[in-house]
């Protein structure tokens, strides 16, 4: 499976868990190999990843995130972003994990510079509980990282906790594999609502992962209501839409686990995650 192109890493409300499933969906529409891809709210790039690992060329795949994701994908796509830049920030790490925390609290309080998009899947990797860290003018926003822990005699957990994950090796291996599968994506470094100022192609099928409803607040939002009338009154495309719920008659709930089985998504009062098609 080295192969396989993986998301950096994990985000808070990122769909890697599901995105196959979600890949079945919008490669069933079935408008044949000139279909444009419409990844809006792409974040960690799960769905996108999934559609280049099943074949489909990344020129015919377009991300949008207003995010510093929207930046790091749009360097991804053109090709710009540096290698040696972010080699160069993995090997800054202090030696011993102990000290991660404290280097990339330091990091984070420098002003965002002309290394932003080398520097935020390192900050993402780090983030407290996947939570999103967001550029706000020259500043980073919500950085907060976590600590190394070694379990006690007495604690539940029995391993360390990594301040990382991934951690540096894996980390570079997975943004290496995106650098060279990842190129040729179009990404839009755009609030979503200017995606409805032109209609989109017929051939296009749109899927859109929205903050959700009643969860962590990300540094930016938008109306998902509005947004979907507004779109079905211009475009064709089909639309599918994720959220923690059902949104109309046309949504499946979505399961966790693969295809070897595992945790139903169904089971009461757990998490659950629905596609909704419109
Ligand atoms: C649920 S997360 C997407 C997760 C993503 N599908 C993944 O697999 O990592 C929602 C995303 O919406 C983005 N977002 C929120 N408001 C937005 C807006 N008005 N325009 C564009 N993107 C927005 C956030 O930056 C965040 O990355």
């Amino acid at each position: 499976m080295s192969h396989l192109i993986r998301v950096p890493c994990s985000y808070q409300g990122g769909k890697q868990r599901i995105a196959a499933q979600i890949a079945d969906h919008l490669l069933d529409v079935g408008l044949g190999p000139s279909t444009q891809f419409y990844d809006l709210c792409c974040g960690s790039g799960a769905v996108s990843i999934e559609l280049v690992n099943r074949g489909v060329d990344p020129s015919r795949i377009w991300m949008l995130d207003v995010s510093s994701w929207g930046s790091f994908w749009s360097a991804i796509g053109a090709g710009t972003f540096n290698m040696d830049v972010f080699e160069r920030l993995l090997a800054e790490l202090p030696s011993d994990k102990r000290g991660y925390k404290d280097h990339m609290s330091a990091l984070s309080a420098l002003p965002t510079g002309k290394d932003e998009v080398e520097l935020y899947p390192l900050l993402q990797a780090c983030s407290f509980g996947g939570k999103q860290i967001w550029r706000d003018g020259e500043r980073w926003a919500n950085a907060c990282f976590r600590d190394y822990w070694e379990p006690t005699a007495t604690s539940v957990r029995r391993s360390p906790a990594n301040p990382m994950q991934p951690g540096p090796t894996e980390l570079r291996r997975r943004i290496a594999a995106i650098v060279n599968g990842m190129r040729g994506v179009n990404c839009l470094n755009k609030d979503i609502m200017t995606i409805l100022n032109t209609p989109l192609p017929s051939n296009a099928v749109v899927y859109v992962d929205p903050p959700y409803k009643s969860t962590t607040k990300y540094g930016f939002s938008f109306d998902l209501t509005t947004f979907i009338s507004r779109f079905r009154a211009i475009n064709q495309a089909p639309l599918f839409v994720s959220e923690g719920t059902p949104l109309n008659d046309n949504s499946l709930l979505l399961t966790f686990g693969g295809a070897k089985g595992g945790i139903s998504g169904a089971r009461k009062g757990k998490h659950q995650e629905w596609l909704s098609r419109f």
